[in-house]
């Protein structure tokens, strides 16, 4: 028999960041993702509106026999991830709790930076949950809403993508930070263009890889981690175009997958 799948959702491409890292760390488990891209972005939408999307996509993957729920979006684990765990008989994780551990971790002297959605930085999420770890580090926020329409439109490649970051990222400048957090999960597939600007100087931070970390903990304390050989009958279905999905999802995971589309 095959086992329960863990389930993920974002508002488009972004969480395939936290894909790719499940299927590094944890392979032996199946997979269900939804990309809301044909309502992306979320990160200039009113906070309810992203509440009952990411509550739509969570009831729909439902009916795939999830063992768990991962919010593989900031904007939405900012706004939704309390109003999706009580509706949900799963247990439910975000991004933050782990991007903002990471970067505890990681940070040299205290001077982190964070760049995300409008409704990201808004929410004050990230340093409430760094300020809460330890008060005294210096966190400094900036919304980028030009980085998610370039990465879902799949620019992340192009040599135009340099100037684009450049200027998202120039009041960074000058701030003198040790450790930067991409507080968005389509980010990480501009992660060479950022590295390029931020210069080595400054530790990147993807959460994806603390992210699936957690789920790795959440499924041994339930005792539901897969044991049986690894199998590739993962699923993905988009609210968009299943091509231009594709197209990403091949690129940035390396393997052919199979897109369906759902409309709401
Ligand atoms: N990947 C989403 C995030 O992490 C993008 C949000 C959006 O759709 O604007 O915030």
């Amino acid at each position: 028999m095959e086992g329960k799948r863990i389930g993920i959702l974002d508002s488009g491409v972004g969480g395939l960041t936290v894909v790719r890292e499940v299927f590094r760390q944890l392979p032996k488990e199946r997979v269900v993702y939804f990309g809301d891209n044909a309502r992306c972005p979320y990160g200039p939408r009113p906070g309810d509106e992203v509440r009952d999307f990411t509550l739509q996509m969570a009831e729909y993957l439902l009916q795939y026999d999830l063992k768990m729920l991962v919010i593989a979006c900031n904007t939405a684990t900012a706004l939704a991830l309390d109003y999706v765990k009580d509706r949900l008989p799963v247990p439910v994780i975000g991004v933050i709790g782990p991007g903002s551990r990471a970067a505890i971790k990681a940070t040299a002297h205290g001077r982190i930076g964070i760049i995300g959605t409008i409704n990201t930085v808004n929410s004050e999420a990230y340093p409430q949950h760094i300020h809460k770890i330890n008060p005294s580090h210096y966190v400094k926020s900036l919304a980028c809403p030009t980085l998610v329409p370039l990465v879902e439109q799949g620019g992340y490649k192009k040599e135009e993508a340099l100037e684009e970051v450049r200027t998202a990222l120039q009041s960074l400048q000058g701030e003198n930070l040790d450790t930067l957090i991409l507080g968005c999960t389509h980010y990480p597939l501009l992660q060479p263009v950022i590295h390029q600007i931020m210069g080595e100087q400054v530790t990147l931070i993807d959460s994806a890889e603390e992210t699936a970390r957690e789920i790795s903990t959440v499924l041994y304390q339930l005792n539901q981690l897969e044991e049986a050989e690894r199998n590739d009958s993962h699923l993905f279905f988009t609210s968009g175009d299943p091509k231009d999905f594709e197209e990403i999802a091949v690129d940035w995971l390396g393997t052919s997958v199979i897109v369906k589309h759902h409309h709401f």
